[in-house]
């Protein structure tokens, strides 16, 4: 599916463009964003990489990830990423925001968003996301968002600090739409 367009009452969800780069950056480049992610903090250069990555992704038949831009107010201010499994009836979610705009309710509407593109545009069955156990503020959204805990993932990912394992939630498209 391409162009992606969903809009909520604050963000619109859309697909990433070149001149996002500096504003990802803001997101990416954060230490405290980035704190519980995969990733250490990107640079400038790593941010230019992952939109033109996205940009091809989105250009890709039949297109299985998803990496798009969470706009508020004209401007990117979080970044979004949707990507098939292997089993093409479930896909995989990770979201972030920029940091001075936590606590607003804005990491709330981006997973209700990627939800609606999951489940009503792209006919996923099965929507997931795994998260840090040291991460309340994902937990709390992705509860909100009805995505309950599945479990836990041991030594999940291998961080610059170590292994860390990841809790995963999830939520069926039955259960979302009722
Ligand atoms: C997760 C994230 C997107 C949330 O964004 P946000 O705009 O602050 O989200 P919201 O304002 O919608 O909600 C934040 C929720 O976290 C809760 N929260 C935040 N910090 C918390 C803490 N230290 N302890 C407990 N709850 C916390 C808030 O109370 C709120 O829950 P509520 O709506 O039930 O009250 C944001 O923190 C972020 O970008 N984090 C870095 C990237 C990341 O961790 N992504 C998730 C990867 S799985």
């Amino acid at each position: 599916m391409f162009p992606v367009s969903l809009t909520g009452p604050s963000l619109t969800l859309r697909e990433m463009q070149p001149d996002d780069v500096e504003a990802l950056h803001s997101v990416y480049g954060d230490a405290t964003t980035v704190e519980h992610l995969s990733f250490t903090p990107r640079t400038v250069t790593q941010c230019s990489t992952v939109i033109d990555s996205a940009v091809q992704d989105a250009q890709t038949d039949p297109r299985t990830v998803y990496m798009l831009a969470a706009e508020f107010d004209g401007r990117l201010v979080g970044a979004a990423r949707m990507a098939q499994d292997e089993r093409p009836h479930s896909a995989q979610i990770g979201f972030a925001i920029r940091h001075d705009l936590w606590g607003r309710g804005l990491g709330a509407e981006l997973v209700e968003l990627l939800l609606r593109l999951g489940f009503e545009q792209l006919r996923y069955a099965r929507i997931w996301g795994a998260r840090s156990p040291e991460n309340p503020a994902s937990q709390a959204v992705m509860n909100r968002a009805g995505m309950v805990e599945e479990g836990r993932i041991r030594r999940h990912l291998r961080t610059d600090t170590g292994w860390r394992d990841s809790i995963v939630h999830s939520v069926l498209c039955d259960e979302w739409s009722a």
